[in-house]
C-alpha cells in the first residue's frame, strides 16, 4: 500500500524573535504594495505596529486592513478584497490568529482570480493561486498557517475553502508573538490544536506520518498547556504550545478532521462562539462513541497521564483544571436542533468518521442546555 503525505508548499521559519526578519525574509518578491491583513485584537496588543514599522525605510507601501471578526464572515472577507484592490496590493501578510489567516487566504485567491467568494467556497478549481501571503501567527491554535483551508462563515454557516495552492508562501512562527495571549485564547487556541491531534491521529486515512505529528502534538500540549497558563510570559512553554499546534495543523492538513470538527463548526455558525471552546465541549463525547463503538483505535492515541486510566479521563482531567465550560446556556428549539445535526453530519469530517444524524443530535442536546 502506497501513502501520500504532503507537508504543504509553505516555507516554515519558526523562532523567537523570527518575525524581526521580516523585511529580509520576503525581500525577493520585491513587493510594491502589501496588505496588512489584522484585527483589533491584534491591533490592541501592539503586535501589527513592528511588523508595519519595518517596512518604513524600504521601498514597500503597507496598508492596513483590520476588519476581521471571530469566526469570519463573507463581510470580512468581500470588503479585504475590496481593500487590496483599492491599494493595488500584490502581496498579503496575515498577522493574527486562525480568524485572520484564514480571511487573508480568502482575500488572496478571490484578488488572483477577481472572482467572487461563492466561486472558491469548498474544493472548487479555479485558474489562479492566490497573490503571496506571508503569515505571521499570533495564537498557537488553528494550524491555518501551514494549511490549504480557510473556513468562512457565510449566512450563519461555516463554510471550507480547500486549494492546494492555499498554503501560505511563507511563515514566520515566532513565540514571542504568543506571550500577550489571554489565558481563554491560550487554552481555546492549545484545544482547538489538541483536537486537530487527536483527529488526525484517529483518522481512517491518516497514516504513519500524520500519527507521528499528531502524538507528539499531544503529548505537548498535555505537557506544556497548564504551566503556561500559570506563567503566560514562560517563551519556552510558549515555543512548544506553537510547535505542537503546527505540527497538529500539518497532521490534520494531510489525513482530514472528524466529528468534532463537524458539530464545532455547525454550532460555531449557529453561536458565533470561539472555535476552540466548542471543540472543548464536543472531544469528550466524540471520545465516549469511540470507546462504545471502536475502543481499539483509541490505542493510538499516546499515554498522556501516569494517574489517570484512560486518555479520555486524562481529557476531562485536563478540561476540569483549566475550568473550561462543560456546556452552554441556550434555548434551542427542535427545528434549530435538527438542522444543527443535519449541518453536523454533512460535514467534511464526517464523512471519514460517519456518526448518524440521531448521534449528531445527542451530541449537541449533550452540551447546550437551556439557558
Ligand atoms: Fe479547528
Amino acid at each position: 500500500m502506497t501513502s501520500t503525505f504532503v507537508i504543504g508548499g509553505t516555507q516554515l521559519v519558526f523562532g523567537a524573535g523570527s518575525s524581526k526578519d521580516i523585511v529580509a525574509l520576503i525581500a525577493h518578491w520585491a513587493f510594491n504594495q502589501l496588505l496588512l491583513v489584522s484585527d483589533a485584537g491584534v491591533m490592541g496588543a501592539g503586535l501589527l505596529e513592528p511588523i508595519e514599522d519595518a517596512f518604513e525605510f524600504t521601498d514597500t507601501e503597507t496598508h492596513i486592513f483590520s476588519n476581521v471578526e471571530e469566526n469570519p464572515k463573507a463581510a470580512n472577507v468581500v470588503a479585504g478584497v475590496h481593500r487590496a484592490k483599492e491599494v493595488a496590493a500584490d502581496g498579503l501578510i496575515a498577522v493574527g490568529g486562525g480568524s485572520v489567516i484564514d480571511t487573508a487566504k480568502a482575500i488572496a485567491l478571490i484578488l488572483a482570480n477577481d472572482c467572487r467568494l461563492e466561486d472558491v467556497v469548498g474544493e472548487q478549481s479555479v485558474p489562479l493561486p492566490p497573490r503571496p501571503l506571508i503569515a505571521v501567527p499570533t495564537t498557537a491554535g488553528s494550524g491555518s498557517e501551514v494549511s490549504r483551508w480557510s473556513v468562512i462563515t457565510v449566512k450563519g454557516q461555516k463554510e471550507a475553502i480547500g486549494n492546494r495552492h492555499l498554503y501560505p508562501h511563507l511563515t514566520l512562527a515566532d513565540p514571542k508573538m504568543t506571550l500577550t495571549l489571554s489565558a481563554s485564547m491560550t487554552a481555546y487556541g492549545a484545544i482547538d490544536a489538541l483536537t486537530h491531534a487527536v483527529e488526525a491521529v484517529l483518522s481512517p486515512i491518516g497514516h504513519p506520518f500524520s500519527r507521528a505529528l499528531g502524538r507528539e502534538a499531544i503529548k505537548v500540549i498535555f505537557a506544556h498547556l497548564e504551566n503556561v497558563l500559570e506563567n503566560p510570559e514562560d517563551l519556552h512553554g510558549r515555543t512548544r504550545l506553537l510547535e505542537a499546534s503546527l505540527m497538529a495543523g500539518m497532521a490534520f492538513d494531510s489525513a482530514s478532521l472528524g466529528p468534532v470538527h463537524g458539530l464545532s463548526q455547525a454550532l460555531g455558525g449557529a453561536f458565533d462562539l470561539p472555535h476552540g471552546l466548542l471543540n472543548a465541549l464536543f472531544l469528550p463525547g466524540v471520545l465516549k462513541e469511540y470507546q462504545t463503538h471502536a475502543p481499539d483505535q483509541l490505542e493510538r492515541l499516546p499515554a498522556v497521564s501516569s494517574s489517570d486510566r484512560s486518555f479520555l479521563s486524562a481529557l476531562q482531567s485536563l478540561i476540569e483544571r483549566i475550568a473550561l465550560p462543560h456546556h452552554l446556556e441556550r434555548d434551542l428549539s427542535e427545528t434549530a436542533l435538527n438542522r444543527l445535526a443535519h449541518r453536523a453530519y454533512h460535514d467534511q469530517g464526517m464523512g471519514v468518521v460517519p456518526l448518524s444524524v440521531a448521534t449528531c443530535r445527542s451530541l449537541i442536546q449533550s452540551v447546550v442546555h437551556p439557558g
